[in-house]
């Protein structure tokens, strides 16, 4: 049996089954997975791959889980709550251009004034009112890191191709992360005002694939965009709307807040930084909160341009001042009405961190004297 807490990274694994690190990373690999040293695994693949070397996992950190007050919502408290969707694809095919593009073009006018600062998401308002709540992280980490104990915060995957290449390593990497987290998909099939471009050819090796698009007969969503002229990107987000809207996302705004850190930082002015998701409940400044094995009073809220603001719903991105650390990437966070109990239970699952160190080190060390020897 492996004993381990949520945040077991890849080397800590390898070191509490004495393996090598490169064993666990080519036992991911083979599980499609491309993963580093220092990466944490979600519970599921933690689990796999643990059998595969005899191990069965144990959680220490449930018992402290269960003790999160989780209230249950009655379908009446549910409100329409703005898909969150994920860009991801192969390296240069456009991701960061489509974002920019969205960006830029559904800024409401007289706030473009303002700064616009990094945070790992934000929210766009189109033109016909709809709300989408982009992650603007590195796209795979939405669905590793942020996969670890199942906390999944995306609902849609846009994957973007470029139509003058073709359907490649990362392309098949987004896709199946997409397929394994269960989320709906929609192709862009980027770079058409390029003269080489070649969305036909794209959409056949999809094809070959069984991933059949709408225009060639299939179910799969897909538009030609171009994320440098603007052609078909209105399109293509009116298709995620429709596509979200299958999904009926809901979620009740009436309750203390819960979500996902989607990055976190030390601001040398201002502290710790942490990008939050929230996605169900309303976290307002003054809420006690606890993220990982970090807790502390919320002094202050701003959206992606840095505008103060009070009180933030469901699927809103926001940074937050005011944590004790950084949590990491994927740590769900929780509201509480005291601000003891989330400093007990931020304290508790140090304590269980701090051991699961000390036990990873100790391996490490008789390993290094039998290197020695
Ligand atoms: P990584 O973050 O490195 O994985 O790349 P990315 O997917 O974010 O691609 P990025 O948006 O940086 O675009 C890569 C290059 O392609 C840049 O030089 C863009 O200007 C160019 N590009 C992106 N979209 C288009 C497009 O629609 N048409 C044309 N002609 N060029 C594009
Ligand atoms: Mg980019």
């Amino acid at each position: 049996v492996l004993k381990v807490t949520e945040f077991v990274t890849v080397s800590e694994v390898a070191t509490l089954m004495d393996v090598s690190v490169t064993q666990v990373i080519s036992a991911c690999m083979s599980l499609g997975m491309m993963v580093t040293m220092n990466q944490r695994l979600d519970a599921e693949t933690l689990s796999i791959i643990a059998e595969e070397f005899g191990y069965q996992v144990e959680f220490i950190t449930a018992e402290i889980e269960e003790s999160i007050p989780e209230e249950e919502d009655l379908p009446e408290d549910l409100e329409a709550r703005a898909p969150i969707v994920t860009v991801m694809g192969h390296v240069d095919h456009g991701k960061t251009s489509l974002l920019d593009y969205i960006r830029e073009e559904n800024v409401i006018a007289g706030e473009s004034g303002g700064i616009t600062q990094h945070i790992g998401a934000y929210g766009v308002t189109l033109k016909n009112g709809q709300k989408i709540t982009f992650l603007d992280t590195p796209g795979h980490e939405a669905f590793t890191a942020m996969r670890a104990r199942g906390a999944q915060v995306t609902d849609l995957a846009i994957i973007v191709i470029a139509a003058d290449d073709d359907v490649m390593p990362q392309t098949k990497e987004a896709i199946s992360h997409a397929q394994a987290a269960g989320v709906p998909i929609v192709f862009a099939i980027n770079k058409v005002d390029k003269p080489t471009a070649n969305p036909d050819k794209v959409k056949e090796s999809l094809a070959n694939m069984d991933l059949l698009v709408e225009d060639w007969g299939g179910k799969i969503q897909s538009h030609d965009i171009s994320a440098k002229t603007g052609q078909g990107v209105q399109e293509l987000l009116e298709k995620v709307l429709l596509e979200a809207e299958l999904l009926e996302l809901k979620a009740n705004p009436d309750k203390l807040a819960n979500g996902t850190v989607v990055e976190a930082f030390l601001d040398k002015g201002r502290g710790y930084v942490a990008t939050v998701l929230v996605q169900a409940g309303t976290m307002r400044v003054g809420d006690y909160m606890l993220a990982g094995t970090h807790s502390g009073k919320v002094k202050a809220m701003h959206d992606e341009r840095g505008k103060a603001i009070v009180a933030a719903g469901p699927s809103t991105p926001i940074s937050v001042l005011g944590l004790d650390g950084a949590p990491q990437a994927g740590d769900k966070f929780h509201v509480f009405e005291d601000e003891k109990e989330a400093k007990s239970i931020a304290a508790k699952r140090t304590q269980l961190q701090r051991e699961q160190s000390v036990r990873t080190q100790r391996h490490i060390t008789l390993d290094e004297i039998g290197r020695r020897i």
